[in-house]
């Protein structure tokens, strides 16, 4: 079978990777790929917006399975067009319709749609550029930090949280008046929750779903959670205290309400979908859904499956997920994500990323695994830094002993590896893991 991965991120080789394992995938591309996705298969040039691109990399390529990475091609209807142009019937594709990525491509979509059907979520009002006096006025209702959203993508911008009213205010009006462009042209206001956040992620064909292995994501540029906001610079799954218990909560109260929700409302949905909840004293709340799988969590997710993901996948797109068992390993997975100087501000592309040769590719067979985000070649053998993250170390531990012994190895494995990578400006934060160890003690 020949399998298309769309974009060009560490997810996308993280998934790429995992794919490549198994026994039925004969080639792997990856459009446009990464130094990393070129070990693991082909990469195509091209742009994964790009209909036209995609469609011909898919046919002169026998392509059998598209999965698409990121969330801006379903946002705009690819799928939608696959559906509706002959030659590409008989081909798999993993990612929800338009209709169906709204759930990330609106927030107001969303949240509307939580209220529908029940889900819980932060209590919220929605308003429009017209609306500036009701925003300001609402705003006022409300007890500090206050929660701004733009409604539309904005390249993950759009939140912003203000510990006084003044700022907050001054924000709406910014932000209705074109901050974010169309993005923002309606801003949700909503409820602060406080907690720990965790992000699940789900397979679903629109009836039966898969649940993949749960992480925590590390989401700001500095060690202790402190700083601007990234991507995220590291993730490590399990969770302690997604339990059994927490687990059912999420399948009864908001996984299971939201495939009847889409079901109800016609919107047929095959992919993942990643649910980013915050636990409010053991019960989840719904921060934010997206339609695609999370950066840098998949780096570390991908490492705990054990059963074939291509299998998998197959059976979303073919409605068959019923019939599939997802196998996860006991070990842990902790990612670290090296990043150039200035990220998330502006920083310098193009600086020689050295270390040993084997440590970057895919056969080096030891317990931590190199994947590439932000990398290019121009020259073969000659890796430079090409975005704001560049690499996403991420170790793998046998769960022996206790929790904090499992991360804390996992820890100085990952960090012993990064010791053996340079570039210049090269930056990581220290501290992955250790809330983990502090939470278990
Ligand atoms: P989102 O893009 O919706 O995930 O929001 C980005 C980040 O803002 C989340 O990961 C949370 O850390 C934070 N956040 C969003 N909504 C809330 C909320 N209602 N209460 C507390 N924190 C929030
Ligand atoms: N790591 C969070 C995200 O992918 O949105």
């Amino acid at each position: 079978m020949k399998a298309l991965v769309l974009g060009g991120g560490g997810r996308e080789h993280a998934i790429a990777w995992k794919i490549r394992q198994s026994w039925d995938c004969d080639k792997m591309f990856a459009m446009p790929g990464n130094p990393g996705t070129a070990q693991v298969g082909t990469n195509l040039s091209g742009d994964p917006n790009d209909f036209q691109a995609v469609k011909k990399a898919v046919l002169d390529n026998d392509v059998d399975i598209v999965v698409v990475g990121p969330e801006e091609p379903l946002v705009r209807g690819l799928r939608d067009r696959f559906e509706e142009d002959p030659q590409l019937k008989d081909v798999m594709f993993v990612g929800p319709g338009a209709a169906g990525a709204a759930l990330e491509g609106s927030k107001q979509f969303a949240k509307e749609f939580m209220e529908r059907h029940g889900i819980p979520t932060a209590a919220f009002r929605s308003f429009t550029s017209e609306q500036v006096d009701k925003a300001e006025a609402f705003l006022g209702t409300l007890k500090a930090p206050y929660v701004l959203k733009a409604d539309g993508l904005a390249a993950g911008k759009g939140v912003l949280i203000c510990e006084n009213l003044d700022q907050a205010r001054e924000e709406v009006r910014q932000m209705l008046g074109g901050k974010f462009g169309k993005a923002s042209s309606t801003v949700v206001i909503e409820e602060f929750l406080s907690g720990i956040e965790v992000s699940m992620f789900i397979l679903t064909d629109g009836k039966s779903y898969l649940m993949l292995p749960e992480a925590k994501d590390y989401k700001r540029i500095g060690d202790g959670d402190t700083g601007l906001n990234t991507g995220g610079m590291g993730a490590v799954s399990p969770v302690p205290f997604v339990d059994e218990e927490f687990k059912d909560k999420v399948r009864n109260r908001i996984i299971e309400p939201t495939l009847k929700g889409l079901a109800e409302e016609g919107i047929p949905y095959k992919g993942f979908i990643f649910l980013g909840l915050m636990n409010c004293s053991g019960n989840p709340y719904v921060i934010e859904y997206n339609v695609r799988m999370g950066d840098p969590e998949t780096e570390a997710v991908m490492t705990r499956i054990d059963s074939d993901l291509l299998s998998h996948l197959c059976a979303c797109a073919k409605g068959t997920l019923d019939k599939e068992t997802i196998e996860i390993s006991e070990d842990a997975a902790l990612t670290v994500v090296c990043v150039s100087g200035g990220y998330p501000g502006s920083y310098q592309k193009g600086k020689p990323i050295s270390g040993d040769p084997i440590l970057f590719s895919n056969s080096y067979s030891g317990p931590v695994k190199v994947f590439h985000s932000g990398t290019a070649e121009p020259q073969e053998g000659n890796l430079v830094t090409s975005g704001g993250r560049v690499l996403a170390v991420t170790s793998n531990t046998p769960a022996a002993g206790s929790v904090e012994e499992t991360v804390e190895e996992g820890r100085s494995l990952a960090y012993s590896h990064i010791d053996r990578i340079a570039f210049e400006g090269k930056y990581y934060r220290k501290d992955i893991g250790l809330d983990i160890i502090r939470y278990c003690k």
